[in-house]
C-alpha cells in the first residue's frame, strides 16, 4: 500500500532531540510523527499516512470508549555502533497483532502492512533512535472507531503507530527488582483474553500493580485464575526460574498468558547454549520452598520493555523471601548479555532475528 507522507511542519530541532534523548522516562517523550491506517467494512484497509503526531478527534460514542475493543504491540528499534538501526523480530509482533485482533473480533492488519508502517515511522523519525543502552520503543495499536453504542464488533478501526525513545524500564537502579504476588486478583481466566495483547487486560491488572507499588514492589506476579496456585506471569513481563541443575523453568503458553517474543527468544537461545528449558506449570508454593532450599537459584522477568531483569525479592500475603543473594545471578546475566548482544549487533544472529532498516541516514 502507498503511504502518503506529510512531514511535520515544525520538526524538533536536532539539539532539542539530543536533550530529550539524554535520560528519557519510559513512555513520556514522543517522536514527531505517527502512522495511521484506517479500516472500514466498506473500504477495507485504506488511507495509510505518515503525518505529524497529533491528537485524534473521536466521537463521544466511539466504540472503544465504551466496550474497549483495543489492542497494541510493543517493540524496539536499536541504534548500533556503526550508526545503523535494527529491529528485533518485528515479524513476530506483526503476527501477534493479528492474533490479538482475531481474539478481539477486530479487522486483521496484514503482516506486510504492519511491517511497512513500522519501517515508515522509524525511517522518518530515525534521529530519535538513541545510541548506547537506549532504544526507540515502538507502540503500534488499533481501536474500534465506529460511533455506535450497540454491542457488536465495530465496523471501523483506526491503526496507529507512535514511538518514544526510552532508557531502562525500571528506574530503581537496582540490579534486581522486587515483586508482589497477588493472592486476590487474577489477570486472565481460561477462555478469556490473556493471550491477546489488549488494553483491557492491563486495565484489569492495574489494581494489583497499585497494590504491588504500595507494598514497595516493582511488579505484580499473577497466579492462575482457577486454583490461585500456578505462577502465570507479571503485569507486563513473562517469568523464568533458574534451577540448581542449571535448567530453566517457565510457565507454559496455556492461553492465559501473553506469548512473549522475548520469552520465545530466550527459550531458543538457552536451548542452543545447551541449557534445558522446561515449559511446565510451577506452583507459587514450590517457588517459596525451592528458594529456601536453594533449588531455585535465580528468577528473572523478561519482555520488550523490561528486557531481562533479575527478580531479587518476592513479597506475598504470608511474608517474603529472597532469590539467591537478591541480586542478578550468573545465568540471568548470561542470557541478558546474549539477547541484548544480538539486538545490538554485538553477538552473532544465527536465526536472522534482526531486521536492518534499509535507509539509515546517519550511518
Ligand atoms: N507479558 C505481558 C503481560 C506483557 O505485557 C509483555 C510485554 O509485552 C510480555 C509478557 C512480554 O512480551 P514481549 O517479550 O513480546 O515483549
Ligand atoms: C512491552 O514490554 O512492550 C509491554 O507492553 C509491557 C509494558 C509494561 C510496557
Amino acid at each position: 500500500m502507498q503511504f502518503v507522507v506529510e512531514q511535520h511542519p515544525n520538526p524538533t530541532p536536532a539539539e532539542q532531540i539530543a536533550a530529550r534523548l539524554e535520560s528519557p522516562v519510559f513512555g513520556r517523550v514522543f517522536t514527531d510523527h505517527m502512522v495511521t491506517i484506517r479500516w472500514s467494512e466498506a473500504s477495507g484497509w485504506h488511507d495509510a499516512k505518515v503525518e505529524a503526531r497529533r491528537p485524534f478527534q473521536i466521537d463521544p460514542a466511539c466504540a472503544v470508549l465504551h466496550y474497549a475493543q483495543e489492542i497494541f504491540e510493543g517493540m524496539k528499534a536499536y541504534r548500533r555502533e556503526d550508526g545503523s538501526i535494527a529491529l528485533f523480530r518485528p515479524d513476530q509482533n506483526a503476527k501477534r497483532f493479528r492474533a490479538s485482533a482475531a481474539r478481539m473480533s477486530m479487522a486483521e492488519l496484514p503482516e506486510e502492512l504492519f511491517m511497512q508502517a513500522i519501517e515508515a515511522l522509524v525511517d522518518i523519525d530515525q534521529a530519535w533512535v538513541p545510541g548506547g543502552d537506549g532504544s526507540l520503543y515502538i507502540r503500534p495499536f488499533m481501536f474500534a472507531n465506529e460511533s455506535f453504542l450497540g454491542v457488536r464488533a465495530s465496523a471501523e478501526y483506526l491503526f496507529c503507530v507512535i514511538a518514544c525513545p526510552v532508557g531502562p524500564y525500571f528506574k530503581s537502579g537496582k540490579s534486581a527488582v522486587t515483586v508482589w504476588v497477588s493472592d486476590q486478583y487474577t489477570r486472565a481466566a481460561p477462555g478469556g483474553t490473556g493471550a491477546a495483547k489488549c488494553g483491557g487486560n492491563y486495565a484489569a491488572s492495574l489494581i494489583a500493580q497499585t497494590e504491588a507499588s504500595a507494598k514497595g514492589c516493582d511488579q505484580v506476579v499473577f497466579l492462575d485464575a482457577a486454583q490461585h496456585r500456578w505462577i502465570e506471569e507479571l503485569g507486563g513481563m513473562n517469568v523464568f526460574f533458574v534451577m540448581d541443575d542449571g535448567s530453566l523453568v517457565t510457565p507454559p503458553l496455556s492461553g492465559t498468558i501473553l506469548p512473549g517474543i522475548t520469552r520465545a527468544s530466550i527459550i531458543d537461545l538457552a536451548r542452543k547454549e545447551g541449557i534445558e528449558v522446561k515449559e511446565t506449570p510451577y506452583a507459587f508454593d514450590s517457588w517459596r520452598e525451592d528458594a529456601a532450599s536453594g533449588r531455585v537459584k535465580e528468577a528473572f522477568a523478561c519482555g520488550t520493555a523490561a528486557v531481562v531483569t533479575a527478580i531479587g525479592e518476592v513479597r506475598h500475603a504470608g511474608g517474603e523471601f529472597t532469590i539467591g543473594d537478591g541480586g542478578e545471578g550468573q545465568v540471568t546475566r548470561r542470557i541478558r548479555t546474549l539477547l541484548t548482544g544480538i539486538q545490538r549487533g554485538k553477538e552473532a544472529d544465527p536465526s536472522n532475528w534482526v531486521w536492518k532498516l534499509k535507509s539509515t541516514k546517519q550511518a
